[in-house]
């Protein structure tokens, strides 16, 4: 029997999070919850800790991490910390061998770092930190020679249809798009949407934010940005069909013209299973497509008039230098005003394409520019009124 890979889930509490438990608790035998972070929900934290017996836990919140002290509902064995640095010291645990990042946004890009300069190996779910630091990630990773597995669905399509083919015989790789929740709703009824409408997703159950992403397709181009850092193809080889019923997770197509699909129900599970057991397979936690009943796939090309934002994505993958970080900060704060009923639906892409406008990149930004970028982005889309 070999002995369990021990694992450092990061964003233990959100939905990414609660589909690894699904897989961590099915495959108990081969892997082992060693470390969690959360922002601020002590409380689930506590009773992750305390069901998986975990010995490190951070909760990024100060007051959060205060609260749980005072409550003492962490196990005794349970080494709790709180703060930034904590954060990068748990994802570079001496004992961890595989750190799956699933925070949301930015925060997730130094302890990413870090744990790559340790020689972890990444699973990753978070894009934003692709979207912002591609460059500099990838880098690292090639320089320290860590696997970066894919955990995004169509990502992780895509990397399971490369195994064992090298770069030079893929042409293009074409990521499917549900449509999100306007698919069939006319141009001209988008000005009404209201955030109740917009975060209700037919087909996959997740957060808010990402929700709404998919009704504008912003998440699409978050995605295919994403791509281009993972898969080193350029704009003109990425491409985006919409599969309404989110059952083909990407299509790798090869210079000869032939496509490999990886197909599964829409299930984080299924992605996420695959990275922290690779390269070796297992049981599912979720059963897979039942071919004895009839089903469809429907395939068909976005129409780029009512998806603005994918639009926007891909001018941003061209530009390139902090293009991209500028496109997802300008979009993380549209889609907060839009929730909060600011701005209207239409109004996200005009944010982002008054921002992309507004801020000056650098070439081949450091670092510490690109979140200076970050910065002055939010401020820039907070301030205008589109
Ligand atoms: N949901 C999906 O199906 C899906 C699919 C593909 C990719 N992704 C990507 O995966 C990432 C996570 O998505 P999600 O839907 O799981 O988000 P979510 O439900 O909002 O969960 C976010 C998690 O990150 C924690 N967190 C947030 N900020 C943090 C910080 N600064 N430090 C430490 N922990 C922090 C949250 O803690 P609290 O609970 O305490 O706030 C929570 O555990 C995103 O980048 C998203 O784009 C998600």
């Amino acid at each position: 029997m070999t002995t369990p890979k021990k694992v450092v889930l990061l964003g233990a509490t959100g939905s990414i999070g609660s589909s690894t438990l699904r897989v961590l608790r099915a495959h108990s035998d081969r892997l082992q919850l060693v470390g969690v972070a959360a922002q601020s929900r002590h409380n689930e934290l506590a009773a992750i800790c305390r069901e998986f017996d975990v010995s490190h836990a951070v909760l990024q919140d100060e007051k959060a991490y205060l609260r749980a002290l005072q409550a003492g509902h962490f196990p005794a064995t349970t080494q709790l910390s709180s703060g930034t640095e904590a954060l990068t010291e748990l994802a570079t645990l001496a004992e961890a061998d595989i750190v799956l990042v699933a925070v949301v946004g930015v925060a997730g890009l130094r302890p990413t770092l870090a744990a790559i300069e340790a020689g972890k190996d990444i699973a990753l779910a978070n894009k934003e930190l692709l979207v912002l630091g591609g460059a500099h990630v990838i880098k690292a990773a090639k320089r320290k020679g860590v696997r970066l597995l894919p955990t995004d669905s169509e990502h992780n399509a895509i990397f399971q249809c490369l195994q064992g083919y090298p770069s030079e015989q893929v042409d293009k790789l074409i990521l499917t798009a549900s449509g999100g929740q306007f698919r069939d709703t006319p141009e001209k009824e988008l000005a009404v949407v209201t955030p109740e409408m917009a975060t209700k997703h037919p087909n996959w159950s997740m957060g808010p934010k990402i929700t709404v992403d998919s009704a504008t397709m912003a998440n699409k181009g978050l995605e295919l940005i994403e791509a281009h850092w993972l898969f080193g193809l350029e704009p003109d080889h990425l491409e985006v069909v919409i599969h309404t019923q989110s059952l083909v997770h990407s299509f790798v197509q090869f210079i000869d013209g032939s496509i490999l699909a990886q197909v599964s129900p829409p299930d984080m599970t299924f992605a996420i299973q695959h990275c922290l057991l690779f390269p070796e397979r297992a049981p599912s936690v979720t059963p897979s497509i039942d071919f004895h009943k009839a089903f469809s796939l429907d395939f068909s090309p976005p129409e780029y008039a009512k998806y603005p934002c994918l639009q926007l994505a891909y001018n941003a993958l061209r530009i390139g230098d902090a293009a991209p970080a500028i496109f997802n900060a300008a979009n993380e704060v549209a889609v907060e005003r839009f929730l909060a009923k600011e701005i209207s639906y239409l109004d996200i892409p005009k944010l982002i394409e008054y921002s992309l406008t507004q801020i000056v990149s650098p070439l081949s930004p450091s670092l510490d520019q690109l979140f200076q970028i970050d910065t002055e982005t939010r401020d820039v889309a907070q301030a205008h009124n589109p």
